[in-house]
């Protein structure tokens, strides 16, 4: 028999009921933010929707994502976009409609967790056009696993993955998600059977051009806890999680580095991910960095 152990939705989701992406956001509305997202819910904004023109709607179809890709990325940074197969006019309508959806999302981020405003940092803006269900890869790459983001060529150091979702499919099909544990439940099952970092492999994996950076003790642990758990059938078969299905026209931000997700189902998303160095946070103790090297009993960074 398969009886899964699930929290109270209200520990996992926080609903929020902002309909625009300026805001204003009241006080209330900030302080439940930022305290909901720092203990690792997912905020979640059921109204909150990212409208397209009737031009734009073309681009919901897989054929705009190269075959490989299966997801158009735009970085916000340089304004350059990759992954999209379309006409020249075309490739510069989505660039648009991508870069429009960073604006927002940074504007929504700045509004409604002012604190972080000063310190935030863009990351690529991502579209899904391939429905979830029809992607095949290696468990290490398969989200339909529960994991914790880490990123294997772009190591974080002291910095949080932010990330804003949006939902736009265009017939009513959810984006579905697992939830799983809270972050320090889940480090405990596996910390002590990560592998530890080979002496000078940091220093390697940089001087290769392998790694944008060092990868410091904290993101080897982190891209470890994200293989670990994916490659565990028990432990994604056991675990405490909850399904919850985001409806298009919501939209949900989430610490995607500390909350244990999986995405089973679903088609047409778009993605905003942001960094946030840990000192601008309300309450840095709680960020997977600080949980491990309490965990660790040394500094991870
Ligand atoms: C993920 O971050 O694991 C995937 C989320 C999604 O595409 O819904
Ligand atoms: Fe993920």
């Amino acid at each position: 028999m398969d009886v899964k152990r699930t929290r109270d939705i209200s520990e996992v989701i926080e609903t929020l009921d902002a309909i625009s992406w300026q805001g204003p956001a009241s006080t209330n509305m900030r302080s439940s933010a930022v305290e909901a997202l720092e203990n690792g819910k997912v905020l979640y904004f059921p109204r909150l929707a990212f409208e397209l023109s009737k031009m734009e709607t073309r681009f919901l179809t897989p054929a705009i994502a190269d075959a490989r890709a299966k997801n158009v990325s735009f970085d916000p940074r340089t304004g350059k976009m990759k992954g999209a197969i379309a006409s020249d006019a075309d490739l510069a309508a989505v660039t648009e409609m991508m870069r429009r959806y960073y604006e927002y999302a940074r504007k929504l981020v700045e509004t409604l967790l002012p604190r972080y405003a000063p310190a935030l940092e863009a990351g690529r803006t991502s579209f899904r056009p391939v429905e979830i269900k029809d992607r095949t890869i290696s468990a290490r790459k398969d989200d339909t696993r529960l994991h914790i983001d880490a990123f294997p060529a772009t190591p974080v150091g002291d910095r949080r993955i932010l990330r804003v979702f949006t939902n736009v499919n265009p017939e009513s099909k959810g984006r579905h998600w697992r939830l799983g544990a809270p972050f320090e439940e889940m480090a405990r099952d596996f910390v002590a059977k990560l592998p530890k970092q080979a002496p000078g492999s940091a220093w390697f994996l940089k001087t290769t051009g392998m790694t944008k950076g060092r990868r410091t003790a904290y993101d080897h642990m982190m891209l470890n806890l994200h293989d670990t758990m994916k490659a565990d059938d028990g432990y994604q078969a056991r675990v405490v999680q909850n399904e919850f299905s985001f409806p298009p026209g919501s939209t949900w931000l989430v610490f995607t580095d500390m909350t244990s997700h999986a995405a089973m189902g679903g088609q047409h998303l778009f993605e905003q991910t942001f960094y946030l160095p840990v000192h601008a946070m309300e309450n840095d103790n709680k960020a997977p960095l600080r949980v491990l090297e309490r965990l660790a009993a040394r500094p991870l960074v």
